[in-house]
């Protein structure tokens, strides 16, 4: 079967790379010729763990193709993922503007009957407006008598275990159009996903706007998790409880769950802050007001200061201190640091007149671009240690498991002071950590 991706970020690539590595024949059409070149010679423009050493493979084994040529990339194609980039504009609302011209470019090349699998993560209805684009255009060309269905497929794979998720999803969900010929679609898709039949991963059909919204609810219902079990952590710092009790108490009922109750610094990353701020304008632009979601953002937000509060309480003036912050990408296993939590806690810092110190082990790079204008503030070490080195203060804010084995000794005999900010509780059971350090971790004493 031969399957047509276009866009190869997080979501195309990781589609592209795992399905050739499943056995179909995958082009992957990008618009970026820098990304499609690197991505030919085998190396992944993202660190995603994984995905470099199958892409590698499947380059080896010709069962995948990079091209900027919609032509090339269109014309064999038996299914097309629309999976390119929906980034949040100013308003919050999704910029649709990659996904109208992604369209707008296939439906130049579509010979046959096609079924077109949106990927990206829309607003209830884009699907219906890409279709309707997809036929406009082929009217132009007179071609409008093909029968080209577009359905609505989102992703639910995190940053970090995008490959795993892909591979092990815990359900699919497909939404199509009540025009078009449902079953012959289901047919398809069975056809398509029949590693995840035998594996008897759920998959559930239903409507466009079901299929859509499903999306934004989860993400988010679990920023909503998040929010409120930072809130508790709050509380629990002013009465004396210990949120890490508290959560796992909470997990133990199957109601509630054990996931995403790790109290922290907040959300980040390119998924939740932008499909909230999306699900809050869809929600004003049909008159619905989505105050849960509204407070989840909120608190989010606040929290930062919350923390840079306690930071100061405990500290002291910031003004002239050089404080060493570990970790930068927005969680670990990754080098995404779009939204960040500590890229916000580092730019108020800055701002209260500190000197930081920063290392990640993989979102170096990126930050460096990202706080250009910030650079006389900011030195860039090479491991946990020089990190450290002179510094007043440690702040932990991703919990790359690198940091866990860290010589807390040696870290803090080359400290200048020895305060050290846990915003990801990793050495909160550490017996021996206040041998060394004033430590402060989160929602507990
Ligand atoms: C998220 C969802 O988990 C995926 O299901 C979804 O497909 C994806 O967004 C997307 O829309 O594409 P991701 O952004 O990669 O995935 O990251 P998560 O692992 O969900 O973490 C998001 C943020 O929440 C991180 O900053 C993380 O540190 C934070 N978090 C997570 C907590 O603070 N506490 C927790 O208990 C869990």
């Amino acid at each position: 079967m031969n399957v047509t991706i276009i866009g190869t970020g997080y979501i195309g690539l990781v589609q592209g790379v795992v399905m050739s590595d499943l056995g179909f024949d995958v082009v992957c059409i990008d618009n970026d010729a820098t990304k499609i070149e690197t991505l030919k010679q085998g190396k992944s423009p993202i660190y995603e763990p994984g995905l470099e050493e199958t892409l590698k493979k499947s380059l080896k084994n010709g069962k995948i193709k990079f091209t900027l040529d919609y032509n090339s990339g269109i014309k064999n194609a038996d299914v097309i993922f629309l999976a390119v980039g929906t980034p949040p504009l100013a308003d919050g609302s999704s910029n649709l503007n990659y996904i109208t011209a992604a369209s707008k470019n296939l439906a130049q090349f579509l010979s046959k009957d096609s079924l077109i699998i949106t990927k990206s993560t829309v607003p209830m209805g884009t699907n219906k407006k890409i279709k309707k684009i997809i036929l406009d255009e082929l009217k132009k060309r007179n071609m409008g008598n093909l029968n080209v269905s577009v359905i609505s497929n989102p992703e639910f794979l995190r940053e970090g275990k995008a490959v795993y998720d892909f591979l092990n999803p815990d359900r699919i969900v497909v939404g199509i159009d009540e025009n078009d010929n449902k079953e012959k679609i289901k047919k398809e898709i069975y056809k398509i996903y029949k590693y995840f039949l035998k594996k008897q991963i759920p998959i559930i059909f239903t409507n466009l706007e079901t299929a859509e919204l499903s999306k934004y609810s989860s993400n988010a219902f679990l920023s909503v998790k998040i929010s409120f079990i930072n809130e508790m952590a709050m509380l629990s710092e002013k009465i004396g409880a210990n949120i890490e009790d508290v959560s796992k108490i909470m997990g133990f009922d199957h109601r509630i769950g054990n996931q995403f109750l790790n109290a922290g610094l907040g959300f980040g990353g390119s998924c939740f802050p932008k499909d909230t701020l999306a699900i809050l304008n869809i929600g004003k632009n049909n008159d619905c007001e989505m105050s849960i979601v509204n407070s989840a953002v909120k608190f989010n937000d606040d929290l930062k200061d919350i923390l840079i509060k306690k930071i100061k309480n405990k500290l002291g003036n910031v003004k002239g201190k050089t404080i060493s912050i570990l970790g930068l990408s927005f969680k670990p296993e990754t080098d995404d640091i779009r939204e960040s939590p500590a890229i916000k806690i580092i730019k108020k810092l800055i701002n209260l007149g500190a000197k930081i110190k920063v290392y990640c082990p993989q979102g170096m790079e990126k930050t460096k671009r990202e706080l250009e204008n910030y650079s006389d503030c900011i030195k860039y070490c090479k491991n946990e240690y020089k990190c450290a080195k002179n510094s007043d203060c440690l702040i932990l804010t991703t919990e790359w498991e690198q940091f866990k084995n860290m010589d807390l000794e040696k870290i803090k005999n080359v400290m200048k002071s020895n305060y050290f900010f846990d915003f990801r509780n990793m050495f909160s059971d550490n017996k021996n950590i206040r041998n060394y350090f004033h430590y402060y971790p989160i929602g507990r004493n």
